[in-house]
């Protein structure tokens, strides 16, 4: 008998989208087993979303907590309404307005979804991706794929298909490269309060609080922002890991002022400190990363500079805080796990 956990892949071929390779994935696929997938956030770790075991072989694959459910991407809304017990209309005019797109809703769960797949919620998340090669896969699968960001666990999330085969190599069969991810952070989940009626955003994302306050009240989560207490029950369980982390040890600084970054960065100028800089900032002496200098920018590069302060042998990384409204709340999010919430404020 095999044993399922001793399977290994010794090579993981990466792949362009092609009629072929989508066929060739989804045969994996409804085999059991795990895919990397392009979308327009980050890549995902896809498997079919009714399999357990296949499933199971995504959290061994990322080394992920069991109890930190999965997102299911779909193609249609049949297949929400095949996963989930209910759909609010607000959920619908949401769907209508940013699906195919970055927006996760948070549903009841139908029992079709195992409790593998929701980390043993009774809640699922689903998402419609806007990457075409990606529907067209689920269409073939004919079920959701339930996909987690294709990283291992606690590094940045991947946004090229290389960054995935750094992460999984020997560790999945396939990886379908789509090329550089649109967004570069990963999609903003909600769920809804007040009797389906009002949105609270869990994890911001491109669509921002704003964005989705024209169609209903919307409030953010106090997680957000905020390290949850050690043994609070958070909504969110990927909330309350570190997360998004290099090896490098990454501190936020917060400044209105070029001069002070400088001459701080300067004062720590040892040959293992990386400044990562909007770009432009003068009389720096230590070697820089520029992420761009507006937040759209910023979210498309911040994890690719995470990656690349290891590639560079960073470390210690300074990274220059971006604006908190609007996209930036989404950036700011993710360095604030990346840094264990260190912040120096100059
Ligand atoms: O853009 C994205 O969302 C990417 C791509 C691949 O679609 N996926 C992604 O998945 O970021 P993941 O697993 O890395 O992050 C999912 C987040 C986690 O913080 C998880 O705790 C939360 O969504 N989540 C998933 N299901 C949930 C549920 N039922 N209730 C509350 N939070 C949930
Ligand atoms: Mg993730």
């Amino acid at each position: 008998m095999i044993n399922r956990d001793k399977v290994t892949f010794l090579k993981t071929e990466i792949k362009k989208p092609s009629y072929e390779v989508l066929c060739e994935a989804a045969e994996l696929i409804k085999k059991g087993e795990v895919v990397a997938i392009p979308t327009e956030t980050v890549y995902g770790l896809a498997a079919d979303a009714y399999n357990p075991e296949a499933c199971e072989k995504i959290f061994k694959a990322k080394g992920r907590p069991q109890d930190n459910p999965l997102i299911i991407h779909i193609c249609d809304l049949d297949m929400l309404k095949n996963s989930v017990k209910e759909i609010p209309p607000l959920a619908l005019t949401l769907a209508e307005h940013f699906w195919s797109g970055s927006l996760t809703m948070i549903f009841p769960k139908k029992d079709i979804v195992p409790d593998t797949t929701s980390g043993g919620l009774d809640t699922v998340a689903v998402r419609m991706p806007d990457n075409e090669d990606t529907l067209n896969l689920i269409k073939m699968c004919g079920v959701p794929l339930a996909a987690p960001s294709a990283n291992l666990s606690g590094s940045p999330s991947p946004t090229t298909a290389q960054h995935v085969y750094a992460d999984m190599n020997g560790r999945i069969p396939l990886i379908i490269d789509g090329g550089e991810c649109k967004n570069g952070v990963e999609s903003t989940v909600i769920c809804f309060t007040d009797g389906g009626t009002g949105i609270k955003v869990l994890r911001p994302g491109v669509i921002t609080a704003e964005m989705l306050s024209r169609f209903a009240k919307t409030e953010t989560d106090k997680n957000v922002f905020a390290k949850p207490d050690e043994n609070e029950k958070v909504i969110s369980p990927g909330a309350k890991y570190k997360h998004y982390s290099p090896r490098a040890d990454i501190t936020i600084i917060e400044t209105d002022s070029d001069g002070k970054l400088a001459e701080f960065l300067n004062s720590k100028n040892d040959g293992g400190t990386y400044g990562v800089i909007f770009g432009g900032e003068k009389g720096i002496e230590v070697p820089t990363i520029s992420y761009g200098s507006t937040a759209q920018e910023q979210a498309h590069n911040l994890f690719a500079v995470l990656r690349k302060t290891d590639e560079l042998g960073a470390k210690r990384a300074y990274v220059r805080c971006p604006e908190k409204t609007g996209v930036g709340t989404a950036v700011y999010n993710r360095l604030l796990r990346a840094a264990a919430f260190k912040t120096i404020i100059l």
